[in-house]
């Protein structure tokens, strides 16, 4: 008994130094970064230093969204992965939380999800209060090294403290790889009502596997979808996320299935792809009409920017609040591990709203930036409805750096015959970034190629103007835009088109110019915001 007591002290004690040693680590870190440096950030989640990828865990509970990460604490480059955490309590201010997953002698934490189990179906329940429970993918790099194929198989980790710490099932992995399948990974868990089960969707090579269980330990495989639909290429299906949607203005669900691809994207590159449909529980069917847009090699993008991948969306958000939020890794596996930052590496995009409706060419999602967003406006300038012919330089007119503005710009197409329109941002070294619309091509467009340094990544990065369909038939062309130090976000025609995009100048932009070119003279009107800072 004396024995047992003082291992339980001991136990206690060394659990304890742990945990003082990773606070310790935490606090470490954040006064090594100022959140000032070069390309940081300033509205944008970043972790405080080294290595972030894929957003992670996704959830809602108790007042906070939780953001989970693929991070490496030792290095600015990708490396063993763990999950690196924060929380928000509005999706725009983030506090840094310390590591909640470590690797251990099953695999390195990839990609994941987790989801607040309400029933204790699991039993890791406590207290009368549901777990937290996340699944991952296990990366066995001694395996893989090894020249094995089933080196990736799937694992789960509760916590009975608000995400704070987290217990790894002893039966881990809970599901193995059984084909053999070389990329098999990013589990997304969803509780399925109709069925009353777990449903996890996990990439496997060329297509989602979906499994489903009881209680999140023992699961049993349903079905495959996509070796048939969408853009497939020499690269995995990678991060998949499977949730139920509203249909705008109607009391119709649909399901949409994110998957992220790498390589394959519109742009080149990191890209995530969707698809509509409908989910009994155990098959995913596409939406007849979806299924016309999507036969293989065509696919239908969530952001068609370069730089937002791996977005998957938040679970457990409260039915109150109802919304489908999502976020993604801002970035792309071309270059992420180069580009030339210091102290850190990596961003996640905005905190995005997923909006389904019904269009003229079939159902498609919007997204649109969250509304807390709107917190951080600071000083505002008006454009009172005005003619552009050429440019319309707003630098001296706004008072306040473009480099962390947002835009709302309305331009009237009536005349724009061949017009190319927008925003260019540019700084006293010459260097400057457009984003904007070319109506003879009916295009956006984003061009970074005189953007700032590229010398990191000289064939990828600004080879080429990265562009997008303008899908949207308004004659009004609504350009939402978001500029934050090294990355603009476009949400144009309330989201219908997405662009996400870094740049890296070699000084802050500080001149902001409206501009619509080789056509007729184009009214325009809209306000631009300061962004304050998120960062103390
Ligand atoms: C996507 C991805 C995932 C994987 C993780 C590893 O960016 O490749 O498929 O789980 O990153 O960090």
């Amino acid at each position: 008994m004396a024995k047992n007591s003082s291992f339980f002290v001991l136990t206690l004690c060394v659990i304890g130094v742990f945990l003082y040693a990773c606070q310790e680590k935490l606090v470490e870190t954040q006064a090594r970064t100022t959140n000032t440096e070069q390309h940081r950030p300033q509205f944008h989640f970043s972790p405080a230093e080294h290595w972030m990828n894929d957003p992670n865990g996704m959830v809602y509970y108790e007042g906070e969204y939780h953001l989970f990460y693929q991070h490496y604490p030792d290095s600015s480059v990708w490396g063993p992965m763990h999950w690196g955490h924060a929380v928000s309590t509005d999706l725009v201010h983030w506090e840094h939380l310390p590591i909640a997953l470590y690797p251990d002698s099953l695999g390195f934490i990839f990609s994941g999800s987790a989801v607040i189990d309400w029933n204790n179906t699991s039993g890791f329940g406590k207290d009368g209060k549901p777990p937290m429970v996340a699944m991952f993918t296990l990366h066995n790099r001694i395996k893989e090294k090894a020249g094995q194929n089933d080196f990736e198989t799937q694992g789960i980790a509760y916590s009975n403290d608000r995400g704070r710490t987290w217990t790894k099932f002893s039966g881990n992995p809970v599901i193995a790889n059984m084909n053999n399948e070389r990329d098999f990974r990013d589990p997304k868990v969803v509780w399925v009502e109709s069925s009353k089960q777990w449903v996890v969707a996990i990439a496997t090579g060329n297509h989602i596997g979906f499994w489903g269980s009881s209680d999140l330990k023992k699961w049993s495989h349903l079905s495959d979808f996509g070796e048939e639909y969408g853009v497939h290429s020499a690269g995995a299906w990678e991060c998949p996320d499977l949730f139920p949607i509203n249909v705008d203005g109607t009391g119709e669900t649909k399901w949409g299935l994110f998957v992220n691809i790498n390589p394959g994207g519109p742009n080149g590159g990191s890209a995530t792809q969707y698809f509509i449909g409908s989910f009994d529980g155990k098959t995913f069917t596409l939406d007849p009409d979806f299924a016309a847009d999507v036969p293989k090699g065509r696919g239908i993008w969530l952001d068609e920017g370069k730089d937002n991948y791996a977005s998957v969306t938040w679970s457990d958000v409260p039915k109150s609040d109802g919304r489908r939020l999502f976020t993604g890794w801002m970035s792309n596996w071309e270059y992420a591990n180069v580009v030339p930052t210091t102290v850190w590496r990596n961003a996640s995009t905005l905190p995005r709203s997923l909006t389904l409706v019904k269009t003229e060419a079939g159902y498609r999602f919007l997204s649109q930036p969250v509304k807390e967003l709107e917190k951080l406006r600071g000083k505002s300038c008006e454009i009172p409805a005005t003619q552009i012919s050429g440019s319309l330089d707003l630098s001296e007119k706004l008072g306040f750096t473009p480099s962390r503005s947002e835009l709302i710009l309305e331009f009237d197409l009536i005349n724009a015959d061949g017009t190319n329109l927008g925003v260019e941002l540019s700084n006293s070294k010459g260097e400057y970034y457009r984003i904007g619309y070319n109506s003879a091509k009916n295009q956006f467009y984003s061009d970074r190629t005189k953007a700032g340094n590229h010398s990191f990544s000289p064939d990828k990065f600004a080879t080429s103007i990265h562009v997008a369909p303008r899908v949207s038939r308004d004659q009004t062309l609504r350009l939402h835009l978001f500029f934050d130090v090294a990355s603009a976000e476009l949400f144009a025609d309330n989201g219908a088109t997405v662009m996400t995009e870094l740049y890296f100048p070699s000084e802050e932009y500080n001149q902001v110019k409206l501009f619509a070119e080789g056509g007729n003279p184009l009214p325009v009107k809209g306000t631009v915001y300061q962004i304050q800072r998120i960062w103390k």
